[in-house]
């Protein structure tokens, strides 16, 4: 059992997002020669055989005669909106058409246009705590204030989530329930039930952000809220960027045909629509089952990352950090042992030749806690072996005597 996480409930919300407080872009290790990141979710590319993908996109610039190359529907590529509800239906049990399914670029764009489409400057939105910040800027964005709701080994405290609506209206919860991020836990089946009697009682939009959903290890998948709660209440979040590639910046909403036509009307402002080559393309490569051969490959990679990981950890490194083998995901959640400050460890491993996230990246205040999210999916299992024996030179530095 992981340490139970203590965010403080009276943290003070940070201002509203200006373009003079934006938030600093973290050192983009991933481009500096030599250090080897342990991304927080990010998968590797290098897994990814791109000739099927280039045959595709030339064959659906040549099929089309030019019509993927005019103005189509902001809601995306009828190809790929058909080919992602059958995906839902088969995988999640979410049993949504085609009409309800919303692509856009990544699941940033799509929290953007769901928390400009859904809330009002003021608003509240639950926010899990420890949580993820990229999804928080965007309801910032939208005149959002913003509610940070514990995290513990169970996932989102939804007793605590329900006795603070009782004292105010709480327009939205967003929540990362597969392998919530980043502490790697899964919300259990009660509350998963709780939260979801909560929303209907109280009218509380259920944003369910599943990033990760294909990479769960110990069994099949979590099934996600939305396929027991139904689109009515949860509005569901997904993305290619983890089973294909951040890159190719395919996300997706599935949720009611009403809330579809703001998202577009959203759209407009900023996007139009999004590109049709590159999804009619990955339309084509989920249709002949290239994306789930991709998937079922892949995962196996990435079980044996973290099983390695862990493992290599829990050698050389057991008696500074504590770590539970996640049930699935791309990245370890680690607890630092007394002795040891994880963001000192953290500044020299840097030094050391190796990049990672501590828990103030994840804090809803920034305050500092004794964690850290320790990627793995960039990392071949030579790469885990030296990155460990980084870790391990740079704790040696950083510990006294
Ligand atoms: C919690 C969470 N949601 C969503 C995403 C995916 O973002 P996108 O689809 O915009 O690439 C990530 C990627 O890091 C993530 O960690």
């Amino acid at each position: 059992m992981q340490p139970r996480l203590r965010p403080r409930r009276a943290e003070r919300e940070a201002p509203v997002y200006r373009l003079s407080s934006a938030p600093r872009v973290e050192p983009a290790a991933e481009h500096m020669t030599g250090v080897l990141v342990m991304g927080g979710s990010a998968p590797d590319t290098r897994l990814i055989d791109v000739e099927p993908l280039a045959r595709a996109y030339r064959r659906v610039l040549h099929d089309s005669r030019g019509s993927v190359l005019r103005y189509g529907d902001a809601a995306g590529h009828p190809r790929l909106r058909s080919a992602l509800a059958a995906m839902l239906a088969s995988t999640r049990g979410l049993t949504v058409g085609a009409d309800q399914i919303f692509v856009t670029r990544g699941s940033q764009m799509a929290l953007s246009l769901v928390a400009r489409s859904i809330l009002r400057r003021g608003d509240v939105v639950a926010v899990e705590a420890l949580g993820y910040r990229h999804a928080w800027q965007a309801f910032r964005l939208a005149g959002a204030r913003l509610l940070p709701v514990l995290v513990d080994a169970g996932g989102l405290d939804v007793a605590a989530l329900a006795r603070c609506a009782e004292q105010q209206r709480i327009a939205a919860v967003y929540v990362t329930p597969h392998h919530q991020f980043p502490t790697t836990v899964t919300l259990t089946q009660d509350r998963r039930q709780n939260l979801l009697e909560l929303a209907r009682r109280k009218g509380i939009a259920i944003i369910e952000d599943d990033y990760d959903h294909e990479f769960h290890y110990e069994g099949p998948s979590v099934m996600p809220l939305a396929s027991l709660g139904g689109t009515a209440t949860v509005i569901y979040v997904g993305t290619l960027s983890k089973i294909l590639a951040p890159g190719l910046r395919i996300g997706y909403v599935a949720a009611a045909a009403e809330l579809l036509e703001r998202l577009a009307a959203y759209r407009a402002f900023a996007d139009m629509q999004g590109d049709f080559v590159v999804e009619g393309a990955v339309a084509e490569l989920m249709e002949t089952g290239e994306v789930q051969r991709h998937v079922r490959r892949v995962r196996l990679e990435y079980r044996r990352r973290r099983d390695l990981l862990a493992d290599r950890l829990r050698a050389r490194l057991g008696h500074a950090l504590s770590l539970e083998r996640p049930s699935g995901g791309l990245a370890v959640w680690a607890s630092s042992r007394p002795g040891t400050d994880i963001d000192r460890w953290a500044a020299a491993a840097l030094d050391h030749g190796v990049a990672f996230q501590t828990a103030h990246t994840f804090t809803f205040s920034g305050e500092r806690l004794p964690h850290a999210r320790l990627g793995y999916g960039t990392l071949n299992e030579m790469e885990i072996v030296e990155t460990v024996e980084r870790l391990a030179a740079a704790h040696v530095a950083v510990t006294p005597g």
